[in-house]
């Protein structure tokens, strides 16, 4: 999101506290932040917090003689997105109505940078047939509003009206901010690893994260992809606005992903899926039983091989992991072939910095027709962009 500018308007509510977190989610994006408060949000917070944490004046006085001539209008015509956060029922009601009697309001009046607003107040005020009315009226005039969360709030009471959580909000900055050049593209991701039980109480698995499929999964979110993402147990939270489908074993991950597949025009395979399985699950905790233990694996279903046998039209693309520890390309390239797959990505899990567990990785894409990339080490997210911009590319020649 680096060059990338946001002004944030602060109105006078006890949530006002948290746009100083948001500030510094923001600047920390590397986001060019502006602030602009109301007098009101002045006593819940101090300009002074979001000057020290954006590195810019803010402006709360529309007289002030600080401010350049027409700040009010030009803040909101070259920022690339007005966040109003939190966004008071006052604030909502006079926006619906076209009121600009301070420096925010005239800004958001004159701005042509799209505006976000994070409502955040009292159950009552929210649910009040005027400020849903409010809401109604500036949705339909291209305001995107945030839906508040539901929690404990300031009043000490119960129910919808919480600001959301800075990282929510981010998120959808985020959303806002890139290029939707994904939109219309449908997605199939699988993530994480599958767990295949022994007994009640044990399972075998692998030690895939998830972190790969996620940020995969994520980056076609953001970029305006409708996703599924099919997921073996995590620790991760399922990034927003995807449809989630968790699940346990490889039996379970087949029926799902063959289940959701009919309508999808992408399928990515960074599941970690365990190859065999107990023959049998013990319907008790297994008991020691002297020095040696033998357990008999049977096969499990090879899914990404099923795809690749039943493809049903040349215009979906498939694309598969391959995790390995030595002969990556010799073993990459095999699995490319024998899955019938368009693209494989291959990572040396042996390596420290790259594949499983860690934040980085490093991996090699080859292709159909035999050519080859490296892309070199990098953060998971920059790995999902640049597969994701291959298979936009490959979507649009239509190979
Ligand atoms: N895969 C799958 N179903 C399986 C095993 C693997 O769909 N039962 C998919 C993975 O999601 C990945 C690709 O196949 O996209 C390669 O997985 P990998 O485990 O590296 O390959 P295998 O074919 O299982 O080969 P091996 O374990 O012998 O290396």
């Amino acid at each position: 999101m680096e060059k990338k500018s946001v002004i944030l308007g602060v109105t006078g509510g006890i949530a006002a506290y948290k746009a100083a977190e948001l500030v510094r989610l923001l600047v920390k994006a590397g986001v060019e932040t502006k602030v602009a408060m109301t007098q009101n949000a002045t006593k819940f917070i101090s300009p002074l917090t979001f000057e020290a944490l954006s590195g810019n004046k803010v402006v709360s006085d529309m007289w002030d003689a600080g401010n350049a001539a027409m700040d009010h209008v030009h803040w909101g015509q070259e920022a690339d997105l007005v966040i109003v956060a939190p966004a008071t029922a006052d604030f909502i009601a006079k926006m619906a109505h076209g009121l600009g009697d301070d420096f925010l309001s005239t800004m958001v009046l004159a701005a042509s940078a799209r505006i976000l607003l994070c409502p955040a107040m009292n159950s009552r005020m929210l649910l009040n047939p005027m400020t849903q009315a409010n809401l109604g009226t500036l949705r339909k005039h291209g305001y995107i509003v945030m839906e508040p969360g539901d929690g404990g709030l300031a009043c000490g009471t119960d129910g919808p009206g919480r600001l959301p959580e800075p990282e929510d909000i981010m998120e959808e900055v985020r959303k806002l901010l890139s290029p939707q050049d994904l939109a219309g593209l449908r997605f199939l991701v699988t993530a994480g690893p599958t767990i295949e039980p022994l007994d009640p109480v044990r399972y075998m698995t692998n030690r895939s994260s998830g972190r790969m499929g996620y940020a995969i999964a994520r980056g076609a979110r953001m970029r305006g992809g409708d996703v599924i993402l099919v997921s073996g147990p995590t620790q991760l939270v399922p990034p927003r606005g995807v449809v989630f489908e968790s699940v346990n074993t490889a039996e379970e991950m087949r029926r799902v992903v063959l289940d959701r597949c009919g309508s999808v025009d992408v399928i990515i395979k960074a599941a970690a899926v365990l190859d065999y399985r107990p023959k049998e699950k013990a319907p008790q905790k297994m008991k020691r039983k002297g020095d040696r233990q033998t357990l008999e694996l049977i096969e499990n279903p090879d899914i990404l091989a099923e795809l690749g046998r039943d493809r049903v039209s040349g215009r979906r693309i498939l694309v598969g992991f391959a995790a390995e520890t030595e002969d990556l390309l010799a073993n990459a390239k095999g699995k490319l072939q024998r899955k019938n797959l368009d693209m494989i990505v291959a990572n040396d899990v042996s390596r420290h910095d790259a594949g499983f567990e860690v934040d980085t990785n490093s991996v090699k894409i080859l292709y159909r027709d035999g050519r080859m990339e490296e892309l070199g080490l990098m953060p998971k997210e920059s790995v999902a962009a640049g597969l994701l911009d291959r298979i936009k590319e490959m979507w649009e020649k239509g190979t």
